[in-house]
């Protein structure tokens, strides 16, 4: 789903930025133009953003429990 219109920012474009380590807000403003212009967008981008923050942090934390859980 479109997030942004402006500069057409999707759901998984913001998901994917937070995959590749962009740290905060202002950085994936300046990777995607979201929330650069009208501004109509800003507080569902963040929204998104933190979510997709969120789910990356549990993934890795997820993968890191998987390396170092004992086999049984
Ligand atoms: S809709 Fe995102 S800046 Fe206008």
């Amino acid at each position: 789903m479109y997030v942004c219109l402006c500069h057409a920012v999707t759901e998984r474009k913001i998901r994917e930025a937070a995959r590749n380590g962009v740290s905060d807000f202002e950085e994936l403003q300046a990777a995607t133009g979201v929330a650069t212009c009208c501004g109509a967008c800003r507080e569902y981008a963040e929204e998104t953003w933190q979510e997709a923050l969120a789910a990356d942090a549990l993934s890795r934390l997820d993968s890191a429990a998987q390396i170092w859980s004992p086999v049984i």
